[in-house]
């Protein structure tokens, strides 16, 4: 799913990332944990192309990064679902246009019918706001609704940057669920943290490995947490 051999990433001569070795099988369930500023954001940007690595090797869905045309690229980012740490919504679009925002700009808004659509929005519990605008949705409303965007195209990579980032216990605990759920439908997914409550708790419903990100490193933790 995720091949990264050697990989590095700077911000101008600025080493965020480097050295890292690492294959991601899919269906797996990955936590990335590191504390802020360790790069964790920057990780999954070069998962899922908007950053390239400045050394070694990232393929992606079995292509190298590397060398892709722009549809090439355009073509993987659709089997990736992102759900950014801030949301990103457009603010003056209700939230089901925000939802259906990634079938549109590909061309597929027809693909998923009223039916489908309606199942994911209940599936995320989202089904009295679909006409409401994003700022009048609370927090957990929000990462709800990103969750909800990131799959609509039914991606087989699901990348997380803390989802549950400023949501209480109860609501993160919703989040994590859905994020389960989704894994166990086959799809491989990787959650930003810092919340380790959040992974014991995942630990013992799914099995999971959780990576730690310090000193540019990216390392798999060990089991006891
Ligand atoms: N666009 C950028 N240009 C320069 N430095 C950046 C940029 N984005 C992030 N950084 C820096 O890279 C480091 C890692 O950031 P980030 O990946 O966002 O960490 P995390 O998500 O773990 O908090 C931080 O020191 C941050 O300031
Ligand atoms: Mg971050």
């Amino acid at each position: 799913m995720l091949h990264l051999q050697e990989a590095g990433f700077s911000y101008g001569g600025r080493e965020i990332l480097s050295g890292v070795n690492l294959d991601v099988a899919p269906g797996s369930f990955y936590f990335l944990t590191g504390p802020s500023g360790a790069g964790k954001t920057t990780f999954l940007r070069l998962c899922y192309q908007a950053l390239m690595p400045t050394k070694g090797v990232v393929r992606i869905l079995d292509r190298d990064v590397r060398g892709l045309h722009r549809e090439d690229i355009a073509q993987i980012r659709r089997r990736i679902g992102v759900v950014h740490q801030d949301c990103q919504f457009v603010d003056h679009m209700n939230m089901e246009d925000n939802i259906r925002m990634p079938l549109q700009v590909s061309g597929r808004n027809t693909e998923l019918d009223d039916r489908s659509f309606q199942d994911l929005i209940s599936w995320v519990g989202l089904s009295a706001h679909m006409s409401a605008l994003p700022p009048e949705l609370s927090s957990g409303e929000r990462q709800r609704a990103a969750l909800a965007r990131a799959v609509v195209m039914s991606p087989d990579l699901i990348l997380a940057d803390e989802p549950t980032g400023n949501l209480d216990w109860e609501m993160a605990q919703k989040i994590l669920t859905l994020l389960i759920e989704l894994n166990k439908m086959g799809k491989t997914v990787i959650v930003a943290t810092h919340d380790l409550q959040l992974i014991r708790m995942a630990k013992s419903k799914v099995s999971t490995r959780v990576l730690r990100l310090a000193n540019n490193k990216v390392q798999l933790a060990g089991v006891d947490l």
